[in-house]
């Protein structure tokens, strides 16, 4: 039997590479549902290629244009946010979250209160709704594994049945591409700069929040709420050859560590497989040639998002919701050239201390704080010079 997946973010970064695995084991795997915002001649090769049930376009233009062109027969064709809902009444076992940001929030939502596995790539989902989501997979017998190369590879590691003995887990981070500038050379860098990471490919919103480092206090954040790990037994590493993907450090002393290629195709195709493995195009990493690996303690000076996710999640309630509904915010404001790149934190600073932190009851609370957040955090963009 072929197992039925469903892409949310089919055209990303995330949702190409997850295809190349599928195009590979097409023998293990096929398509029902693809969803997208707005990159409809990319949707119509995928459509081409895979033959899904349903697809889901967000930008009503983007739907009518792919509704014109598209020729597969009894392809459903949903347009707008509202449909996430419609997709997963189709028959899924895995459930691949691509989106960026939390617009991402309501398929891993309707996955999880369905007890649908969830591959779950989009970190923001987890970040802004607290513990709601885990409970809620937990309370419906959604698996969650995570597709975030660090959580995976903790994931891997992780002797869960005997908690009692890990001492702490170990988040490594590649630092960006800005990990040896000074601050000072910090105020000009342009989107363009922003977005060249290193090592690894990815879309443009986390390539930002890694050279912020956002992106390691969203995975913090994550880390948290994923394995009910308390903040103070989350370490964050910078480890620039990004080969070591995290680690458990156990009570014995031993650190326990998934290694790799940084390519984002081995993390995924382990949730596709999972508890099996399968192979990938992924190069093999060949240890003999890694002369040396390096790390580092964070600079939280030069990385001040790094600073305020911690805060954060210290504080808990909607504090995290908060945080990452600003930071979509400055994110997408610099991407756009509106704000510089050290405006970013202090968009996300100013937010944090003018939202009120409240207690996060339900999905609906999430939705509101997340709202408020963003017109809070566009205000500052709007009226003041930052
Ligand atoms: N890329 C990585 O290596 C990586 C690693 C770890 C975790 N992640 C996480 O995975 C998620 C996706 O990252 P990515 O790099 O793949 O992003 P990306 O390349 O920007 O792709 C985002 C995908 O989501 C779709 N999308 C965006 N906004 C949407 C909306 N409002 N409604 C419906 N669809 C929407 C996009 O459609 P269009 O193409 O039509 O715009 C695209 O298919 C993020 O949460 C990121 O933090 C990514």
């Amino acid at each position: 039997m072929k197992k039925k997946i469903t892409i949310f973010g089919s055209t990303g970064s995330i949702g190409l590479s997850t295809l190349d695995i599928i195009s590979q084991h097409n023998d293990k795997y096929e398509i029902v549902g693809l969803s997208i915002n707005n990159n409809y001649e990319k949707l119509l090769e995928q459509v081409s290629i895979f033959k899904p049930k349903i697809v889901s376009i967000k930008d009503t233009n983007s739907f009518e244009k792919f509704k014109n062109r598209n020729t597969l027969k009894n392809l459903k064709i949903l347009n707008g946010s509202d449909s996430f809902d419609e997709i997963l009444n189709f028959e899924t076992d895995i459930v691949v979250a691509a989106i960026t940001g939390s617009a991402g929030l309501l398929p891993v939502v309707g996955a999880a209160k369905r007890g649908i596995t969830i591959a779950l790539a989009n970190k923001e989902s987890l970040v802004c709704s607290g513990s709601l989501v885990t409970a809620l997979a937990k309370k419906n017998g959604s698996m969650i594994l995570p597709v975030d190369s660090e959580h995976n590879a903790i994931y891997q590691v992780l002797d869960i049945k005997n908690k009692q003995n890990v001492s702490k887990l170990i988040l490594t981070a590649s630092g960006g591409p800005f990990l040896n500038k000074i601050t000072e050379e910090l105020e000009h860098i342009s989107p363009e700069e922003a977005i060249k990471h290193p090592n690894w490919t990815m879309g443009k919103k986390i390539s930002v929040d890694s050279a912020t480092m956002m992106n390691k206090g969203l995975e913090l954040i994550e880390a948290h709420y994923l394995f009910d790990m308390p903040h103070d037994k989350i370490d964050i590493v910078v480890h620039p050859e990004s080969i070591i993907h995290s680690c458990v450090e156990y009570s014995d002393g031993s650190i326990l560590a998934q290694m790799g290629n940084p390519d984002m195709r081995t993390p995924i195709s382990y949730t596709l497989a999972y508890p099996n493995r399968i192979p990938t195009r992924v190069e093999k990493l060949k240890l003999s040639e890694i002369k040396k690996l390096t790390f580092y303690e964070p600079d939280l000076l030069k990385f001040p998002c790094l600073e305020l996710a911690y805060s954060s999640l210290k504080i808990k309630k909607s504090a995290p919701t908060v945080l990452n509904a600003a930071n979509e915010i400055a994110v997408d404001a610099f991407l756009n050239k509106k704000i510089s790149f050290l405006s970013i934190h202090k968009i996300v600073e100013k937010t944090l201390n003018k939202a009120s932190i409240s207690d996060i009851n339900s999905i609906k609370d999430v939705v509101e704080i997340d709202t408020e957040s963003r017109s809070i955090a566009t205000e500052f963009l709007t009226n003041y010079r930052i």
